[in-house]
């Protein structure tokens, strides 16, 4: 084996290992910047909307019997941003606090109307039946009719659409 023989099998290994380790770092550097383009990318699918508080009409247009309002909100579901009305029924509850009820029946969705004279939300769907305070009397809805939380700021009272 002659000088340069030697000096040459000594550059292989060395050769190699760096060869292996470049490759290795490009491999960790191009697997970080996937997955960070990969969340950014996904983020919003799984982003919780926190709910909104959307204004549903002045206190004083509330009385003691259930009224139907029609609200403006903005629904964001991953990337989209819709602007939607929702009809809720909204009524003073005998300590004069409000009420908000959501009109979306809980079987299949059917918008509920109030019933003056039963004094009671009917569903044209399936028929079914909730009271004033929104639980179910008859039918086959599952559950009550939605609360939406609700306060008032100056005179108006706000919904927190979930
Ligand atoms: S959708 Fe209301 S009872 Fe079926």
């Amino acid at each position: 084996m002659d000088a340069e023989e030697l000096k040459k099998s000594k550059e292989l290994p060395r050769r190699f290992f760096l060869n292996v380790f470049l490759g290795g770092l490009w491999s960790v550097a191009t697997s970080v910047f996937a997955f960070i383009a990969g969340a950014a990318t996904l983020a919003p699918l799984f982003k919780q909307d926190g709910g909104q508080w959307i204004r549903v009409a002045s206190f004083a247009e509330l009385g003691e019997e259930p009224k139907a309002f029609v609200v403006d909100h903005v629904l964001e579901q991953g990337w989209t941003r819709e602007n939607r009305k929702t009809l809720v029924y909204a009524y003073l509850d005998a300590k004069r606090q409000p009420v908000i009820l959501s009109s979306s029946c809980t079987h299949l969705g059917c918008a509920v109307r109030w019933n003056k004279k039963f004094q009671l939300f009917e569903c044209p769907c399936h028929g079914g039946i909730y009271s004033e305070e929104g639980a179910v009397v008859d039918g086959p809805p599952p559950r009550d009719l939605a609360r939406w939380p609700v306060k008032v700021e100056n005179g108006t009272v706000l919904a927190l659409r979930t």
